[in-house]
């Protein structure tokens, strides 16, 4: 049995509370002889912070570095909103982005027909949406510099951050949407603001050369990223792939996960490029649904994004396709017969806690693996 290095980084807010609740399915799938997971623990976000006054420390992101696959829970919250600019808890997660050059962030949104009722679309738009965003996530406006507030000197201010995107950048995101859009239906929709943006003028030309190269076989389009959130919440299931630059990235996977009935749901992959000498590819999973600070504590969080967000890292991290099907089977049977945390319940019934939901799930799985 092969044993995978996973690091468990809980962060803040729910982020303890869903990680407890994973380990649980990591346990489960090592006693059925599917793999073992030799897991480490360490401190991301606020509380990095105050652990260390840094949101990651050096070494935790040694272990970072030598995991075969990060597991992150959520980072940031009110507690910090006072903290510098530098160490705020975010910072963590993008240190973890930018040394890993984790570029590519796979971001699915599927809905499931037993919650078409709890998005705020009607369920016939719905009903059966598969989306994957492949949003770019070492470059863009996130990292361009200058990134500043500067004195002007006459009482005036002036905030500036720099949208930056080079040749090699989008390509390597390009190629990974393509080639999920491969395995997929086969098309990908690239978007943009090249009416406004020389980025964006680069990205559709960068884009498109790529496809006439390498991914003829592909259907393509390209649409202005403002155009294109109008046309998500207006017929959703005309999408397969979507690749956009981080920011717009960033925006539109909230809407797409809005769709599919709650942010709770979804979960990431955060891949780098395979080292051609050992194989390994570095990639972190992390649920879409952040550190949720009012629910904090109350033990009703959703574990389903994390559960869900460890079956990506089954899938691409492990090549254990067959037990990222199961667990993911486990969560739409557990779903199909009801049972429903509070940010997913629509109407009236019972409400599970995160506890309850995690132990539903894990029993179905368990059938499941026979
Ligand atoms: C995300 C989050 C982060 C981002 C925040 C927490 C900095 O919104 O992963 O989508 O903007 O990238
Ligand atoms: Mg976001």
């Amino acid at each position: 049995m092969t044993t995978y290095k996973l690091l468990l980084l809980p962060g803040d807010g729910i982020g303890p509370e869903v990680m407890t609740e994973v380990q649980k399915v990591a346990d489960l799938l090592g006693q059925a002889g599917i793999a073992q997971f030799e897991t480490e623990q360490g401190l991301v976000g606020g509380a990095a912070y105050d652990a260390h006054g840094k949101a990651i420390s050096d070494a935790d992101m040694d272990l970072a570095q030598a995991a075969d696959a990060i597991l992150l829970g959520a980072v940031g919250g009110p507690k910090w909103d006072g903290v510098p600019y530098e160490v705020r808890p975010e910072s963590g997660l993008f240190r973890l982005r930018k040394d890993l050059t984790l570029f590519a962030n796979l971001r699915p949104a599927m809905c499931y027909p037993a919650l078409a009722d709890a998005s705020s679309l009607k369920r016939e738009l719905v009903e059966g949406l598969d989306i994957m965003i492949v949003r770019e996530l070492t470059g863009g406006i996130y990292f361009g510099e200058p990134k500043e507030i500067i004195d002007l000197g006459n009482g005036q201010k002036r905030g500036i951050d720099t949208q930056i995107y080079d040749t090699y950048e989008i390509e390597r995101v390009g190629r990974v949407a393509f080639e999920m859009a491969r395995k997929r239906t086969n098309r990908v929709t690239s978007s943009e603001k090249r009416n406004v943006m020389k980025t964006g003028v680069l990205w559709k030309e960068v884009i498109t050369a790529l496809h006439q190269r390498e991914y003829a076989d592909v259907a393509l389009d390209h649409q202005l990223a403002d155009s294109l959130g109008m046309q998500l919440v207006r017929q959703p299931k005309q999408f397969d792939v979507i690749v956009t630059d981080n920011l717009f990235g960033d925006i539109l996977s909230d809407v797409v996960a809005m769709l599919t009935g709650s942010i709770g749901m979804l979960p990431s992959a955060s891949l780098g490029e395979v080292d051609p000498k050992t194989g390994k590819r570095p990639a972190l999973y992390e649920p879409v649904h952040g550190s949720a600070p009012d629910i904090t504590g109350k033990g009703i969080a959703n574990p389903i994004a994390m559960i869900n967000s460890f079956a990506m890292c089954l899938r691409y991290s492990f090549g254990l396709g067959e037990a990222a099907d199961q667990v993911e089977m486990a969560i739409a049977n557990v779903l199909a017969a009801g049972l429903r945390t509070a940010d997913i319940r629509h109407g009236i019934g019972a409400i599970a806690s995160t506890a309850q939901m995690s132990a539903a799930i894990l029993v179905e799985l368990k059938k499941l693996l026979g």
